[in-house]
């Protein structure tokens, strides 16, 4: 059993992000996120938070707006256009879930492509989909890096994906896909997942159930990548994937916390760096 540590990774990407961030700073360009919070959801909070603490770590300036849950969808889609105009703001961020009152897709609809850098836009998630792309899915592109890291090829091997939302588990696929994975996609509705994840070379879980992959879910010797971020009967954080049970058995595997959380921060940096060198017309 190999424990892939995140925090690691994460903090090499952050590294190479604040060395390029400190180079375009010295020809007198600044970056800037704009992270937009809703309500008052306790996760939110902590996600918004460790996104803003990435920023000063790599040289970013932060602007954070936290509005009230009883924020019109008018009054966020101002918010949206004023930063889409905002030439200190490379990109913006905008918390998922929204309260329900307000239609998501419309408020990610609303951030200009060039900003979005979650890319959760259609236009970007177009070109997730080609396979020609500017910003990578935070959290997948995070899960991507980890792979890399163990140093086992993709290129053929049997990855199952669980969990089919449009954050994780679609660009997810797509990206394993790009990489010559034969890639299948499960979720609830899936019948006898075990036998399908047992088949499983590569196997990413994000399903939101703690500690729901067990031991006799997973292939001997097999990576197994958590996105979980839930809470046991203890309270106390966990994954989606039962570490203790399934460690000796997989090949390599991530921690909760300490795994994909830090990699998906880090990649959002680097996608804001991204997003200011296109701005700016410094792209390598
Ligand atoms: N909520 C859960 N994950 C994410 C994410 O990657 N980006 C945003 N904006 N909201 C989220």
């Amino acid at each position: 059993m190999n424990i892939i540590d995140g925090k690691k990774v994460s903090a090499r990407v952050k590294s190479d992000v604040r060395a390029e961030a400190e180079a375009l700073k010295a020809k007198g360009i600044g970056i800037g996120l704009a992270v937009v919070i809703v309500g008052d959801d306790p996760a939110s909070r902590v996600y918004v938070n460790n996104k803003k603490k990435a920023c000063a770590e790599v040289g970013f300036e932060s602007f954070e707006y936290a509005l009230p849950a009883s924020t019109t969808q008018e009054e966020l889609l101002d918010l949206v256009s004023k930063l889409n105009k905002d030439d200190k703001v490379n990109g913006i961020l905008v918390q998922l879930p929204l309260p329900k009152h307000i239609d998501e897709n419309a408020v990610i609809n609303a951030i200009s492509p060039d900003k979005d850098v979650d890319a959760f836009h259609p236009q970007n998630v177009g070109h997730i989909m080609i396979g020609d792309f500017s910003f990578l899915p935070c959290t997948p592109a995070g899960v991507m890096e980890l792979i890399a890291e163990t140093g086992i090829e993709i290129s053929g091997k049997k990855c199952v994906v669980i969990g089919r939302s449009n954050i994780v588990g679609k660009p997810m696929a797509m990206l394993l896909l790009h990489k010559s994975g034969t890639v299948t996609v499960t979720h609830s509705r899936t019948v006898d997942l075990p036998s399908v994840t047992r088949e499983a070379d590569i196997l990413v879980v994000a399903v939101g159930k703690a500690k729901f992959v067990t031991a006799d879910m997973i292939k001997p010797g097999a990576v197994v990548i958590d996105v979980g971020m839930d809470r046991d009967e203890n309270g106390k954080l966990c994954g989606d994937v039962d570490f203790e049970d399934c460690k000796e058995k997989a090949g390599y595997i991530t921690p909760v916390p300490g795994g994909v959380g830090p990699m998906t921060i880090a990649m959002l940096m680097r996608n804001t760096l991204t997003a200011a060198k296109i701005q700016n017309g410094c792209q390598d």
